[in-house]
């Protein structure tokens, strides 16, 4: 056959149409889609939220699926295809410029959502997402929160039935006393972490990074001076601790660190195993503990084998 400009025409509309036909009219309509164990439908509420959404552009900067090679970065769980039954649009999205949100669901109670939304630099303060205060004015924030909330479908759920029973535990023990709260705090905390010394000494070093990661992580919530009054704070309750309310009866290195590394369920306080690594949480324990417990209970011997990046150890 001789090429021609409609032979080539031709060619390429049947090269389209197969590659159509193939690749998506048959799935469509042969592909049979059940949902998975934890999906469910959504709430009135959750699907207004859904509409809020898409209005802000959250997919723009967050995804909704999890790959298998997100083990890595810490995934729950990885996306099925019956998670997205009836999902129209589908809110995948392609940017990560915040982290996916699929199993967001129960990850944070909701006065965290409200400090966050308000402005995100009150609980992350070096977030780059925007401030979405003007939400809350139009009565917007309280669906969007339920959809985020919603997110994980039954997964999701149990985890909010769980926020919401610690958060009833960690209410009563804050009203009933600074002392009170601070017996329940560490009642939760395994003995061997309320007996741990921290192992790293509060060198001047240890102490400026500690200074750094408090700036960068916990600032907007427990404020510049520890006492708890962030930014934050006016929409967290139980609020940000007061650090001082600790000075009375002092707290080890090791409780600090499992409360730091582990979050407190219930309350707006966050878990920080996924985003500090081990050093960086017990150098921001020392530089609590320093500046404003004002019990320090590192620098203890023996100290076993010092790692071997450490120069001399200076103390303060
Ligand atoms: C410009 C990009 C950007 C946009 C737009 C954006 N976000 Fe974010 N988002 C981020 C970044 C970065 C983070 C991580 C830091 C933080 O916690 O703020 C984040 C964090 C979050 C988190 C907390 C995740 C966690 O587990 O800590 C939620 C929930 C969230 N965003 C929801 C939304 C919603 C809902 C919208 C739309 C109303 C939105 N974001 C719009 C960038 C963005
Ligand atoms: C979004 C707000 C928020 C952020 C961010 C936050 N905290 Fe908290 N923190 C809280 C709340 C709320 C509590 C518990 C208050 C209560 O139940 O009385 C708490 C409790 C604690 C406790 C428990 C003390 C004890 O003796 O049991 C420690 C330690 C702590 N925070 C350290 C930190 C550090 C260090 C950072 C930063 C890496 C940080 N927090 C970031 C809100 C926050």
């Amino acid at each position: 056959m001789k090429m021609s400009p409609s032979v080539l025409l031709l060619g390429a509309l049947i090269v389209f149409s197969a590659s159509l036909a193939v690749g998506v009219i048959l799935p469509a309509y042969t592909m049979n889609i059940t949902s998975s164990k934890e999906w469910r439908n959504r709430t009135e509420i959750e699907e207004i939220g859904r509409t809020i959404y898409i209005a802000n552009g959250c997919t723009g900067c967050h995804s909704q699926y999890v790959r298998t090679l997100d083990w890595g970065i810490g995934a729950q769980r990885i996306a099925r295809i019956g998670d997205y039954v009836g999902e129209a649009p589908h809110l995948l999205g392609s940017e990560r410029t915040g982290p996916d949100l699929s199993q967001q669901g129960g990850e944070h109670p909701d006065d965290w959502h409200v400090a966050h939304f308000i402005n995100p630099r009150f609980t992350s303060p070096e977030s780059i997402m925007p401030p979405f205060a003007f939400l809350k004015k139009a009565g917007r924030m309280k669906p969007l929160i339920a959809y985020v909330q919603s997110l994980g479908g039954k997964d999701a759920d149990f985890r909010i039935e769980r926020q919401q029973r610690w958060k009833k535990e960690a209410v009563a023990a804050y009203e009933a006393g600074p002392d009170a709260n601070i017996k329940w705090l560490h009642s939760h905390v395994p003995g061997p972490w309320m007996e741990l010394p921290n192992p790293y000494a509060a060198t001047p070093a240890s102490l400026a990074r500690g200074h750094k990661i408090y700036q960068s992580f916990c600032i907007g919530c427990h404020g510049p001076i520890g006492d708890g009054q962030g930014p934050a704070a006016p929409s967290i309750y139980p609020p940000p601790l007061n650090f001082t309310t600790l000075r009375r009866t002092g707290v080890s290195g090791g409780a600090l660190y499992y409360q730091i590394m582990n979050g407190i369920t219930g309350t707006a306080m966050p878990y920080f195993k996924k985003h500090l690594e081990s050093e960086k949480i017990w150098d921001v324990g020392n530089y609590v503990a320093q500046y404003f417990i004002g019990v320090v209970d590192s620098n203890k011997e023996p100290r076993g084998i010092d790692a071997s990046y450490e120069g001399p150890l200076h103390k303060e």
